[in-house]
């Protein structure tokens, strides 16, 4: 692994320069986004679009998110781009939404696993966009998150060297990815539009924009979902540590006292508020995450990343808030939760 540390607001124009020659030579290159770090090789390198898949380990069939500069980039990419993706790229890019539409012919199969359907999505970090720029206006970047397939996302360089250890990769380190959930998938095929994957951009905000947004919530959706959307594995997102949800607050704390008082190491994830004092467990180490679902969602797979190193029985979290905003920290916790179920045995 070569890594090179770069200012996230002002990267230098010398390691991106280096970056850009090795993906224009066909290797992988770790790159920052607002989100999390992603895994890139050009989009029209079939080679290196397939080492990406090797690497990461995940099958053929899971498709990539195609990063471009902006709308005008993007159209390139689509056989059709409908009056709603232009809406949509106006108001949100560059930022955490991919939209998926038709693609262009000479789009590689291998990008989208097979589909003739192809995720498109413009970041703002301004480290990707040194680098697509360093490109030049037809090239883009195909990039699956950092990690290997079925585990947490990194929202750090640190992240990425742990879960892909042993890889070689060029690494660009711009320090923690601000949003740190990854970014909302929509599908804007038809007239109306439809969330595959909630993310960093919110449900709320998207509705401002589209407000016939449909968004069936939870993983039972995933059967339909899966058909539109094959990269939606119940068993993503997932800290190596077990990790069950508890039905509330209460009975998180209850389980993590029992746990302890059998001489398990637990830990809890709790949401907004601290504990009362009434409540507090000296045994069990407790991690609140701010109230705002967007700050909860900047820390909460570093968090899991932390939680890994410290090698944890079992991580209980409670149930996140049931209130607009949520979805894809729920989602997150529901699928990690869903991974760990075999572990445990529930
Ligand atoms: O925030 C993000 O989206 C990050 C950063 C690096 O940009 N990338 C990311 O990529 O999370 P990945 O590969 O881990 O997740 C891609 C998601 C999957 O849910 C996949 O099913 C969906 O995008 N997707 C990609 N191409 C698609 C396609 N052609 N049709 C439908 N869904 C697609
Ligand atoms: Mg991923």
């Amino acid at each position: 692994m070569r890594v090179h540390a770069v200012d996230a607001a002002h990267p230098d124009p010398r390691a991106i320069a280096q970056a850009a020659d090795a993906l224009r030579a066909g290797q992988i290159v770790v790159f920052p986004t607002e989100t999390v770090y992603g895994l890139g090789a050009l989009a029209l390198d079939r080679d290196a679009v397939k080492r990406v898949f090797e690497v990461k380990g995940r099958p053929a069939t899971h498709p990539l998110i195609v990063h471009v500069l902006g709308e005008e980039e993007a159209k390139a990419y689509a056989a059709e781009w409908t009056p709603l993706a232009s809406e949509l790229a106006r108001a949100f890019w560059p930022g955490p939404l991919t939209l998926v539409v038709k693609k262009a012919d000479f789009v590689p199969s291998e990008v989208t696993g097979g589909s003739d359907a192809v995720a498109l999505r413009a970041p703002s970090h301004p480290v990707a966009r040194a680098l697509l720029s360093a490109l030049g206006r037809n090239e883009a970047i195909v990039a699956p998150s950092a990690n290997r397939y079925q585990s947490l996302s990194p929202t750090r360089a640190e992240h990425v060297v742990s879960s892909l250890e042993g890889q070689d990769l060029f690494i660009l380190d711009a320090g923690p990815c601000p949003s740190g959930i990854e970014s909302t998938v929509v599908d804007v095929r038809d007239t109306e539009p439809r969330v595959l994957r909630p993310g960093a951009l919110s449900i709320p905000a998207l509705r401002a924009v589209a407000p016939s947004l449909a968004y069936v919530r939870g993983i039972e959706a995933d059967e339909s979902a899966s058909r539109a959307s094959p990269g939606q594995d119940k068993r993503h997102y997932a800290p190596r540590t077990p990790l069950m949800c508890a039905a509330s607050r209460s009975a998180a704390l209850d389980r993590a006292r029992v746990l302890t008082e059998h001489g398990d190491r637990v830990s809890v994830v709790l949401f907004g508020e601290s504990l009362r004092h009434d409540e507090q467990d000296p045994h069990a180490a407790i991690h609140v995450l701010p109230s705002d679902p967007e700050a909860a969602g900047a820390a909460l797979f570093a968090l899991f990343y932390e939680l890994d190193r410290q090698k944890y029985a079992l991580i209980i979290v409670e149930p996140p808030p049931d209130a607009p905003g949520w979805e894809a920290i729920a989602d997150r916790i529901a699928r990690a939760s869903v991974a760990s179920a075999n572990t445990l045995g529930v």
